[in-house]
């Protein structure tokens, strides 16, 4: 089954062609340069940005999957289109959560190729998105993993931090229901999502974004804190003293806002000269408390729900510190993780929506009436 996928909830115009849950090309136009001298997202700024790429993006990941015929130029646009997409059986796009005119751009995108070319359109959560990027395969089929159910998942991105427990649920007793409950290898492919814990306030990549801000860095915080923390000669990680939140509450959940505060409060008094002077041990001060509250719950979920494998996804895994300390944690618990083997498909993408598109596929969730398909923007998984 040929997917494409499409995702715009936030700042990357992505699009990905599949052949199931294997990537066939995949696409991401970052916006990071229209954003980063305002500090964040601004949304009408990603919002035109999307509609201008949005074209030239699926277009580009689909003339990948074959980059010899036809060319752009030789046959003019409505022939190229009418080649590629004849190809494609599903078009499987983001609904939500994410920006609600960002998110927009996408779904009017996704509508309007599903109409013209009659083919079968799936909504895909965001968040359930980044969960299934530990299972995108490449062209050839790797990673080959065995994901042994229950598994618990963490996602930490800029707008979510969630544990989320992860089943398959019994498989139909009737293999006649046929593809709706069953996979090519007569594996039950219904997920079932249990939320565990979750941010209550702001989430971990949001957190590194806003402490970034703070210290005068640009946006995305998360990689620029990474690099200033290893930079960190003297390794001291808590050379600046901040709270772990929730630490001692018997629950799953998290809170970075406080953290936030507390560090705010600690140096908005200082001279520019002496944040400047002591940046890199801010920087690793800061992201530590982060990671360890991060590794912490996530810990404490796993002991509780005894799942047979971890699992991790979201932007702030492509940091290398916490991809780290994630491995420490699951070594002493003895358990496997997985983590998405290539840094893009941590961030924003949309191979993962793909993938999750091509899970609902075969378990023939399908939009049912096209036109009427709009953004959730606060769709809870
Ligand atoms: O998953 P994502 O691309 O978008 C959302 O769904 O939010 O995550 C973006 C977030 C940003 O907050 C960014 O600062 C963080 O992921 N991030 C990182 C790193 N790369 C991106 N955080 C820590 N270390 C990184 N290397
Ligand atoms: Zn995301």
């Amino acid at each position: 089954m040929k997917i494409l996928a499409i995702e715009t909830s936030c700042d990357d115009t992505c699009a990905a062609v599949l052949e199931n849950d294997r990537v066939l090309s995949s696409v991401i136009s970052s916006q990071i340069d229209l954003h980063s001298r305002w500090g964040g997202v601004v949304p009408e700024i990603a919002k035109r940005a999307h509609e201008e790429r949005i074209g030239a993006v699926i277009a580009e990941a689909l003339h990948k999957t074959h980059p010899l015929i036809p060319s752009l130029e030789k046959g003019g646009e409505e022939n190229f289109f009418n080649r590629y997409m004849s190809q494609i059986e599903v078009i499987a796009v983001t609904k939500g959560p994410g920006l609600a005119v960002a998110l927009g751009v996408g779904i009017e995108t996704a509508k309007k190729l599903a109409i013209k070319y009659n083919k079968k359109l799936v909504a895909v959560n965001h968040i359930e998105g980044h969960l299934m990027s530990n299972f995108i395969k490449n062209s050839k089929g790797k990673p080959d993993r065995e994901i042994v159910f229950p598994a618990l998942n963490l996602t930490a991105s800029g707008g979510h931090t969630k544990i989320i427990l992860v089943n398959k649920s019994t498989p139909s007793p009737s293999p006649l229901r046929g593809s709706k409950d069953f996979d090519k290898e007569g594996n039950s492919i219904n997920m079932q999502y249990i939320v565990a814990g979750e941010t209550l306030d702001d989430a971990a990549g949001e957190a590194l974004d806003k402490a970034a801000k703070l210290l005068g860095m640009g946006y995305p915080g998360g990689p620029v804190i990474e690099r200033l923390a290893a930079l960190n000669a003297v390794n001291s990680k808590d050379w600046l003293k901040l709270p772990r939140p929730l630490k001692n509450q018997d629950n799953f959940d998290y809170s970075f806002s406080g953290l936030k505060t507390s560090f705010y409060y600690q140096i908005r008094d200082w001279p520019k000269e002496k944040v400047n002077k002591n940046l890199y041990n801010l920087a690793a001060s800061f992201q530590e408390a982060v990671l360890d509250t991060l590794v912490m719950k996530f810990r404490k979920a796993a002991e509780y729900y005894q799942p047979k494998t971890l699992l991790a996804t979201g932007g702030v895994m492509a940091n290398m510190a916490l991809r780290k300390k994630l491995r420490k944690m699951a070594r002493e618990l003895g358990l496997p993780i997985f983590m998405p083997v290539k840094k893009e498909w941590n961030t924003d993408n949309a191979a993962m929506i793909g993938v999750a598109g091509y899970y609902k596929a075969i378990r023939g969730e399908f939009v049912e009436e096209i036109e009427k398909l709009d953004r959730e923007a606060r769709l809870e998984l």
